[in-house]
């Protein structure tokens, strides 16, 4: 479904109190296998090994963040939600991984000691219609990042989403919670607007709303490449050659050498 009118809600900052919810009902439902692959892609894109380190910007409950301390990675993960950097620590903890966690905002945050390796998964970014302020996230990633090192974004590959685009999706998770999706697209502001509805057993049903920019990969590359990242490239979520049958993209980017 696609809507002319100018959104006022887009103006809000939804995230801030959309992932202390029910979302996280449905992070926390991540397959650990899927974890795991994800995190061997990211070391394949990137070539980080043991004793390297990295930050995992828009860290969420920490799931990746502690796959990679798992293996030998020094990782630092950022996140503005306080409540999931408290089940990260905990997660850490439990894993006997000596990752840091940090409540902080990713739009600023630019980690004092230089990563050899920045990564952020799984759509978190393009959270405004304004590219100047979601471009601020990959300029502090740039910042924290060492010369030579690499970015990685995960993103939906918004191609595949426009081609295969469905007003209404329903989900069911752990506890009871089940999960109707419905989305329509804002032609005046381009982006994706989505109604989340949560209902648990016979409690009320919690709505709330996200918005994401709709970026297609061709103009991610474009967007780090103003940033100053080098070797710009879109793949598959398995690291491939991106597809039209993909339904998620990776942009890889490198940091120049210093001169
Ligand atoms: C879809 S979740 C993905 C979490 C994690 N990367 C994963 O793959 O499981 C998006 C995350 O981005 C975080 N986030 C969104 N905007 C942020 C910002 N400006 N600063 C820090 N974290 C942010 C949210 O709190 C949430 O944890």
């Amino acid at each position: 479904m696609i809507d002319t009118q100018p959104q006022s809600h887009v103006e809000t900052q939804w995230w801030k109190t959309f992932y202390d919810d029910v979302a996280m009902v449905v992070l926390a439902d991540q397959d650990p296998d899927t974890i795991r692959g994800q995190v061997d892609t990211i070391t394949r894109l990137t070539g980080l090994s043991p004793g390297q380190s990295a930050m995992d910007q828009c860290c969420g409950l920490g799931q990746h963040a502690c796959e990679l301390a798992s293996r030998g990675v020094g990782v630092i993960g950022v996140d503005q939600s306080a409540l999931y950097i408290d089940h990260a620590r905990q997660l850490a903890r439990q894993r006997q991984v000596a990752a840091e966690f940090m409540v902080a905002d990713a739009l600023m945050y630019q980690h004092d000691r230089p990563v050899d390796v920045v990564y952020n998964w799984h759509s978190s970014f393009g959270y405004s219609p304004d590219d100047a302020w979601n471009q601020k996230m990959l300029h502090a990633a740039q910042q924290s990042l060492a010369a030579g090192g690499t970015m990685l974004l995960e993103f939906p590959n918004m191609l595949h989403l426009l081609a295969h685009f469905r007003t209404s999706i329903r989900s069911t998770h752990p506890d009871g919670v089940s999960l109707t999706r419905t989305s329509r697209i804002s032609a005046s502001t381009g982006t994706l607007h989505q109604v989340w509805e949560y209902h648990k057993e016979d409690r009320p049903v919690r709505t709330h709303e996200s918005t994401l920019r709709i970026y297609l990969p061709d103009q991610l590359i474009q967007m780090f490449r103003n940033i100053g990242f080098v070797n710009v490239r879109a793949v598959s979520p398995c690291g491939d050659t991106l597809t039209d049958d993909s339904p998620r993209c990776i942009i890889v980017g490198r940091n120049p050498l210093d001169e």
